[in-house]
């Protein structure tokens, strides 16, 4: 047979089509989980999206552009930044600590400035002060081009691969009158929860932490290797123009509502006022909502909204007159460290914490605050008796900052470190190339304790009830020593509780006994594995497909997985070969714990559709028809909606075929069913 041209480009053609409806997809549903904070569909499903378009782009590699969001994470590791001169020098602000300053250094100097007489209202932009880092993005015809950090505000780096990896900034801008040379200018931040995140896994390697949520964000922007940067989920928001060739912006709001229509993310709590009485009661209002934000923020950004009269007002002394940045107080504060106690999380590592005379920061009363390890208490020469500057960040356990040596008696004393360990007097290590101390204590009671909570936790197991509280009944009163004793109670020991009814302890019972059917990964996760996190447990368990196979894996089989890399693979592998381990894993299967994995064939004939099955079946059970549909790609539901695709109805049908008939879901019989895949 002889291929016409038309046989040769026509997938060519249609994947093409595909290709560009999934950069569509993945950029709206990046969208919708990285700036709007609303994800509509599962990771899996977006996953899904992923792999497809990956795998077309490998059959067609002409289709590969710049803009596509598998070229987030392309280069790899620079041998340093190169040097970005900004068209226009970045400013700094001016600033004021409190209301009346606002209305001293912003409104009355600018109404002397252009001349407005009392009575004359003028409108202001106010926006929240992230606390990131100023970074310059370069759009040419809508294109990312570069993106540069403030640096001295003349010249920034390059960190232009870097800033690619950020999911929730858009890579190409669509919309209507996209300037041929658009830059803008924002702030890159990391939420309080990543930086949590990445200071206790930083905990885990035995690596020094962060002091804050903007050293942490400057720390993984400036890395050489954007692989590194793309495992920190930073965010940005757009706030301020750069140079932009035909400038066609009138105001501020009008400005950052363009910028949110091309797709770039503008922080929401973003609001125009009518006068300077209204950015008072912003800067108030923020204040108080600041507590409850995912980021810190430091103040509040006030700006002249007309941009004509900012034009008119322009700068003084490498700061603009049309605006102010009013800060909020400190979240710093001076006290007495008066004595380190010592804490045995999960893993066995000990973390040494300071015991302070309690101290208000900004409305919320300090006492404690994590010293890390003793290289960190080395490094900043932390000893008990001295008086120490501490910072607090949202809800982030509190850290020392500084030692204020000049305060100094003479009597405050180091605390070298642990040999054995405070709460079971077992050894304790120091592993090599780790700052971090561990209790080698199998039986250390913390351990114990901080184990089973994150086997109950929401993301691993999620036994529903099951909290801290009734943890610590079951442990004092010797019920449980380790996870498998957990599906050994009954309900005469839960009744052992103090105020303990039958309906709750019937309740506790229940969800232990619902536990025991659980996706492979949550299981993964529960096992609380050294470095192995939510993330990773799915990209396991997804690979393995079942626990044997991974509990046989070899070293070269776990590093030859995306993700895994040697010290991952060598902490699962020992885990594994820790027979204690095994067995208490052995008893959870012979109690019943059954482990399921959701396998998705990507870009199967039914990729992305979704089965309802109804009515008796005659032809094949339940179970091997999802098998068939799952096979293919395609998904069963329990219930018809709009979304679903088919309704496929054995004997005796009821009330959803009637549903998905007034819904106008495609109904299926049995047979049609067969002939949909090809199976009859
Ligand atoms: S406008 C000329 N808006 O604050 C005006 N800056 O102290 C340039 N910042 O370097 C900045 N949030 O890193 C502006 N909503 C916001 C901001 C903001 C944070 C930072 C920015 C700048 C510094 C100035």
């Amino acid at each position: 047979m002889q291929l016409s041209f038309t046989d040769i480009a026509a997938p060519f053609q249609s994947a093409g089509l595909r290709v560009r409806e999934l950069h569509t997809l993945i950029d709206y549903h990046n969208r919708r989980y990285y700036q709007q904070d609303a994800p509509e569909i599962s990771d899996a499903e977006y996953d899904a999206l992923f792999r497809e378009l990956q795998e077309l782009e490998q059959r067609f590699p002409e289709l590969v552009v710049p803009e596509s969001p598998t070229q987030r994470v392309g280069s790899a590791a620079l041998d340093g930044f190169q040097p970005v001169t900004h068209r226009l020098p970045m400013l700094s602000l001016d600033n004021a600590t409190n209301s009346d300053e606002i209305r001293s250094k912003l409104d009355a100097r600018v109404r002397k400035e252009l001349g407005l007489p009392e009575g004359t209202a003028l409108a202001y932009v106010c926006e929240p002060k992230m606390d990131g880092l100023a970074i310059e993005l370069v759009y040419i015809d809508g294109l990312l081009t570069v993106a540069a950090t403030r640096g001295d505000g003349l010249t920034g780096e390059d960190v232009t691969s870097n800033i690619r990896t950020l999911r929730g900034l858009p890579l190409r801008l669509h919309g209507d009158n996209i300037p041929p040379l658009l830059e803008v200018r924002g702030e890159v931040y990391l939420s309080l929860a990543a930086f949590q995140k990445i200071n206790s896994d930083k905990q885990e390697n035995g690596e020094p932490p962060f002091a804050n949520p903007r050293n942490a964000a400057a720390g993984s922007l400036r890395q050489l290797d954007p692989r590194i940067t793309a495992r920190r989920p930073l965010s940005l928001f757009c706030y301020a123009p750069g140079f932009v060739e035909g400038s066609q912006f009138e105001s501020q709001e009008e400005f950052l509502r363009t910028l949110e229509s091309w797709g770039l993310p503008v922080n929401p709590l973003i609001r125009k006022v009518a006068d300077i009485e209204g950015a008072v009661a912003y800067y108030q209002e923020l204040q108080e909502l600041r507590e409850l934000l995912p980021y810190e923020i430091d103040g509040t950004v006030i700006k002249v909204d007309s941009y004509p009269l900012q034009r008119e007002l322009g700068e003084k002394s490498r700061s603009p007159v049309w605006a102010i940045a009013a800060k909020f107080p400190p979240r710093q504060a001076e006290t007495v460290l008066e004595d380190i106690l010592l804490s045995v999380g999960r893993t066995g590592v000990i973390t040494p914490v300071a015991q302070l005379t309690p101290v208000d920061i900004s409305g919320v009363t300090v006492a404690r605050a994590t010293l890390h390890n003793w290289d960190e208490m080395a490094i900043k020469d932390i000893r008990i008796g001295d008086t120490v500057v501490i910072e607090r960040a949202g809800d982030v356990i509190p850290a020392v900052v500084r030692v204020l040596t000049e305060r100094r008696s003479g009597v405050e004393r180091f605390l070298p470190p642990p040999e054995t360990c405070p709460e079971c007097g077992s050894a304790v290590v120091r592993i090599a190339d780790e700052v971090a101390l561990r209790c080698m204590g199998l039986s250390c009671p913390p351990q114990i304790r901080e184990s089973i909570k994150h086997f109950a936790s929401r993301g691993a197991m999620d036994i529903d009830g099951l909290g801290d509280r009734f943890i610590e009944q079951l442990l004092s009163l010797g019920l449980v020593h380790n996870v498998a004793d957990l599906y050994t109670l009954t309900k005469a020991d839960f009744m052992r509780f103090e105020r303990m009814g039958e309906t709750l302890a019937a309740n506790l019972l229940a969800a232990l006994e619902a536990s025991k059917q659980r996706e492979l990964y949550r299981f993964i996760f529960a096992l609380g594995i050294r470095h192995v996190g939510e993330r990773t447990a799915k990209t396991i368990a997804q690979a393995f497909g079942n626990l044997d196979d991974l509990q046989k894996a070899s070293l070269s089989e776990l590093t030859s997985i995306r993700d895994i890399g040697a010290t991952v693979a060598q902490s699962i592998r020992t885990f594994f070969d820790t027979s204690d381990n095994l067995n208490i894993i052995r008893r959870m299967q012979e109690a019943g714990v059954t482990l399921s994995v959701a396998t998705k064939k990507v870009g199967g004939r039914l990729s992305g559709k979704s089965f309802v099955f109804t009515g008796t079946l005659t032809r094949f059970t339940r179970d091997s028809a999802r098998k068939l549909v799952e096979d293919e790609g395609g998904n069963v539901v329990g219930s018809v909606s709009r979304k679903t695709d088919y309704l496929v109805a054995g004997d005796e049908a009821g009330s959803k075929l009637n549903k998905a008939r007034d819904l106008g879901v495609t109904v299926l019989d049995e047979e049609a069913f067969l002939l949909l895949l090809e199976k009859l």
